[in-house]
């Protein structure tokens, strides 16, 4: 077994330490077996770290060094979490439950924010405005100051990453909120800002309760910014505070994403966006590709790809899957599993068919069978909510107006695909896809650099790609009058 210590402490100012709430305790669900367990914040652990960011930011200590010198920390963030991944990938795979080469992945990930971040910090540039010779006026960009970073489960480190790293490269200073179900692995970003050099208090890291730590964070009156990934509901639970605040926030709210698949696609090629698309991270994905929108020429040929595709993949323990391949972990919970098979039940009650798949896996942990659904109707709740499960629903179209009315039927808009041969199909439905951004030929097409966000329900603001610096900087405009 890898050391998985027997407790873990929260990082408040620079010190590791005990939650006021006392701990959490963390579960394995490749196992269903107790793992470890986490300070758990209280309303007062959370206001000392916000005091401590807000401390730092009064400093000035992070906005004004050179921002080579703070793109140089960021980086130096990113180094240390990629020279500990193989320490830290099994401590992620334990708590979450994906597969060890997911969580490789996913470390790879973070250390990529930084990276990224890190490099873009000395590109951001004000600009100077003519006034006449009387006058001299330049703008300048501005960090908000503290900036609050409340993280999901499902890919707590790359999440928690994806923003932080914007947030210092920008001059920020940061407390995190980390997921009750997956605090463990996600401390590495503490123990890199510390190793990288940032001061006490610039990074904070405390896992608490949503309706308290996430609630107290949210709502705190020196908290300047607020990013945010997971359900609707806890989204404008957020939205709403910040409001109070009146401070901005940054909401990536999930999603209910169609690809298109039109008559002449290549289904060679296609499978492979299945795989990833739907059963990666066993489909606790916010842009998964959770309905196929197939015409119906094609429609019974994807339902046996996609059901060969899911009938391949071997289910277990993320701990034992080492290697890349056709293989899934298990789900974050007992209560997530749960939720999506029941889910299924109530589609499959609906009227839905199952083509593969379903059930719960009948070992211990959290584990439910790789799944494909047909008779799906657009109005269903399995094609209208957010599963976050490894549950695909297939739906045939007739026309392409028919096709593009079902992909944007539902109240997310945040990814959409389409796959077709031809170029000018393809750009109509680029153009008539309601979604933060849309993938041809291509699931997940894009990388740190695109930006990624949504529409709708979905959420609001952007991150990845130098869109999301602007959401941690604010101009002010400086206007002299020579004499
Ligand atoms: P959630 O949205 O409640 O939890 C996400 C984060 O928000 C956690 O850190 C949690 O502690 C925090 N939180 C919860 N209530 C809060 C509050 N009142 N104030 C401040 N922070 C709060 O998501 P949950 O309940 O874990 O999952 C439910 C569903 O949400 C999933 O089945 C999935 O559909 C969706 N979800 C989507 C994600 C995405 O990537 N878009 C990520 C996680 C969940
Ligand atoms: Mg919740």
């Amino acid at each position: 077994m890898t050391g998985i210590d027997a407790a873990y402490r929260n990082y408040i100012d620079g010190a590791w330490v005990p939650g006021g709430a006392g701990h959490i305790d963390v579960t394995d669900p490749g196992s269903g077996a107790h793992l470890t367990r986490v300070a758990l914040a209280d309303a007062a652990d959370v206001d000392r770290a916000v005091e401590a960011a807000a401390r730092v930011h009064a400093s000035r200590a992070l906005a004004a060094l050179r921002p080579v010198e703070r793109g140089r920390m960021v980086r130096a963030v990113g180094a240390w979490i990629a020279a500990h991944r193989n320490t830290w990938a099994p401590v992620l795979t334990r708590e979450q439950g994906k597969p060890l080469w997911e969580a490789e992945i996913e470390i790879d990930g973070a250390a990529r924010y930084f990276e990224y971040y890190g490099n873009q910090a000395e590109t951001v540039e004000g600009r100077s405005i003519p006034l006449g010779d009387g006058y001299i006026d330049y703008t300048t960009c501005e960090p908000y100051g503290v900036t609050a970073h409340i993280i999901p489960w499902n890919y707590p480190v790359e999440m928690a990453a994806r923003s932080v790293a914007a947030a210092l490269a920008t001059g920020n200073t940061v407390v995190i909120k980390s997921p009750e179900l997956t605090p463990v692995a996600i401390t590495m970003i503490a123990h890199a800002a510390q190793a990288a050099g940032f001061p006490p208090g610039a990074v904070n890291l405390l896992c608490g309760l949503g309706p308290v730590a996430g609630a107290a964070l949210a709502g705190h009156p020196k908290v300047n910014q607020i990013v945010f990934t997971g359900s609707v509901a806890t989204g404008i639970a957020i939205a709403t505070a910040a409001a109070q605040n009146v401070v901005p926030c940054v909401l990536e709210l999930g999603g209910k994403s169609a690809a298109i698949v039109h008559d002449d696609a290549d289904l060679d090629a296609f499978e492979t966006d299945i795989r990833w698309g739907i059963f990666f991270n066993a489909g606790q994905v916010c842009s998964a590709m959770s309905r196929i929108v197939v015409h119906e020429s094609r429609h019974d040929e994807v339902v046996e790809r996609a059901t060969a595709i899911a009938r391949a993949l071997s289910v277990g323990p993320g701990i034992e899957r080492r290697e890349s391949g056709p293989n899934m972990g298990a789900m974050v919970s007992q209560a997530q599993r749960d939720r999506a098979a029941g889910m299924v039940a109530r589609a499959v009650a609906a009227g839905a068919k199952l083509a593969t798949g379903g059930h719960a896996l009948n070992l211990p942990g959290a584990f439910m069978e790789p799944t494909v659904l047909t008779g799906v109707t657009p109005d269903m709740e399995i094609a209208q909510q957010e599963v976050f499960g490894p549950v695909l629903s297939v739906i045939p179209f007739r026309t392409e107006d028919e096709a593009i009315a079902i992909a944007n039927g539902t109240d997310y808009g945040l990814v959409g695909g389409v796959f077709t041969r031809d170029l000018d199909r393809a750009m109509r439905a680029t153009r008539a896809m309601r979604a933060g951004q849309v993938f041809v030929n291509e699931w997940f097409a894009g990388g740190v650099e695109t930006p990624f966000g949504g529409i709708g329900k979905s959420g609001y603001g952007r991150e990845k790609g130098r869109e999301a610096l602007w959401n941690y900087v604010q101009t002010r405009n400086t206007a002299i009058k020579l004499r």
